[in-house]
């Protein structure tokens, strides 16, 4: 792919407030590429995505339901550079943004992808629905199969109602893997 093309993007305003375009991390042949919303302070500090504490959940939800590891993933978002004062990126932006993921999809060839919040998951499968209607569900991506479920953050939030479903739904996604 493009880095250099991507690293000095400025194809929208996101580009004016960052510190670092948050390109993605992770192995050249992911078992699952996972998409975020944007990176918030500690990514776009840190140029790595979901290194907080959002990441943190997700990543030990995915590891207890399915035994795949951050190592094992792809991690990106569906824009690579913070929005101010955190808000979701408007859908402009992530249609700026769009191409340098259909990129990294094609280049990474994942299993799978998992789209995580309704920001991404939107922009990603071209869906109106909210992630309470179609999290669990399994959409086909460039011909790769690819899942929604809730955005840790929400997990974070309201455990007790969130959690289980995002754990539910990754086993859903294990249970695809498996039969793929
Ligand atoms: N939330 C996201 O959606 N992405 C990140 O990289 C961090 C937090």
């Amino acid at each position: 792919m493009d880095l250099q093309g991507l690293l000095s993007c400025t194809k929208c305003d996101l580009s004016k407030g960052r510190q670092r375009v948050v390109v993605g991390s992770g192995p050249s042949r992911p078992t699952l590429l996972v998409v975020g919303e944007a990176p918030g302070k500690t990514e776009d500090e840190g140029g790595e995505p979901f290194i907080g504490r959002s990441g943190q959940l997700l990543f030990k939800l995915l590891e207890e339901e399915t035994g795949i590891t951050r190592q094992d993933c792809f991690v990106t978002n569906i824009a690579k550079c913070r929005p101010p004062n955190n808000r979701p990126p408007t859908p402009k932006e992530c249609a700026a943004c769009r191409p340098w993921l259909l990129e990294q999809l094609d280049s990474l060839h994942p299993r799978a992808v998992l789209s995580v919040g309704n920001t991404a998951t939107k922009q990603l499968f071209g869906v109106t629905e909210g992630i309470s209607e179609i999290h669990g569900r399994m959409f086909e991506l460039d011909g790769v199969c690819a899942m929604a479920t809730y955005h840790p953050a929400a997990g974070l939030r309201s455990p007790n109602i969130v959690i289980p479903m995002i754990r539910a739904d990754l086993r859903t996604l294990k249970t695809q893997l498996a039969t793929a």
